[in-house]
């Protein structure tokens, strides 16, 4: 377990890169949890590690909510986003759970099945040619990649297997400069409703001495990569 460090005060970028009203719409209008507010956030921070001109990477594309604005970003930037997910959901979007949508079921196989749903997210927003889609298990597409990102965010599965794994796959990918950004990091427990893995996680990166914290958005955490030792 990483010994806590304080949480350094989030500095605010003057003027951080936004994204146009239509990727903004397609953010609102597309099925997933991401609030604006981080939402903002996360496509500032896509802009900014696009301009090192290497490609971006989510970890839990569910229906693409958050895949519209690395999409976005990486359109601008010239780049290509990447986003991992099986699409079966996570452990608190099954039946019975908190976060479940019935509407995400295959009526088939009566298992989750979130693919149709981001493929017409991304379709209806003009953005398929900036996106490559990974299904699959994120540490099997992991294990397989060997090339440096501009960013990797972490929005996974919220068990410490899941988001460990998540880390420990993609975090040694990130460039020198490039940005690792994590979601649901809940410093405190009474504010965490699905785990405080991705908490841990971000405590184990600051604690490497690879990645500097750059800002705090609720509960999305971005941090710089700034040298060796994941
Ligand atoms: C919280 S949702 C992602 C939300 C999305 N980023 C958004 O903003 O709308 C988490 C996603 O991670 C996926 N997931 C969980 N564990 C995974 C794993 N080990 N490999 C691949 N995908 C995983 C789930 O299927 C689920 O769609």
């Amino acid at each position: 377990m990483p010994t806590p460090t304080p949480t350094p005060t989030p500095t605010p970028t003057p003027n951080p890169p936004a994204p146009g009203p239509e990727i903004l719409a397609a953010f609102e209008a597309a099925k997933g949890f991401m609030p604006v507010g981080e939402g903002l956030a996360l496509y500032a921070a896509a802009a900014e590690a696009g301009r090192l001109g290497l490609p971006l990477l989510e970890v839990g594309t569910y229906c693409g909510r958050s895949t519209i604005l690395l999409a976005g970003a990486a359109r601008e930037a010239g780049v290509t986003a990447l986003t991992v997910d099986h699409h079966r959901g996570s452990e608190e979007q099954q039946p019975g759970w908190e976060y479940h949508d019935p509407e995400t079921v295959d009526p088939e196989l009566g298992v989750m099945d979130t693919l149709p749903t981001f493929r017409r997210t991304l379709h209806r927003a003009g953005l398929e040619d900036h996106v490559v889609a990974l299904v699959g298990r994120s540490p099997k597409a992991a294990a397989l990649w060997n090339s440096p990102l501009a960013l990797v965010f972490i929005d996974g599965g919220h068990t410490d297997e899941h988001a460990t794994a998540d880390y420990e796959g993609w975090a040694p990918h990130v460039a020198e400069g490039g940005l690792l950004v994590i979601h649901d990091v809940f410093p405190d427990p009474v504010d965490e409703f699905t785990g405080q893995a991705p908490y841990r996680v971000y405590l184990r990166a600051l604690a490497s001495g690879a990645f500097k914290e750059l800002s705090a958005t609720d509960s999305l955490r971005v941090l710089r990569r700034t040298g060796d030792g994941i």
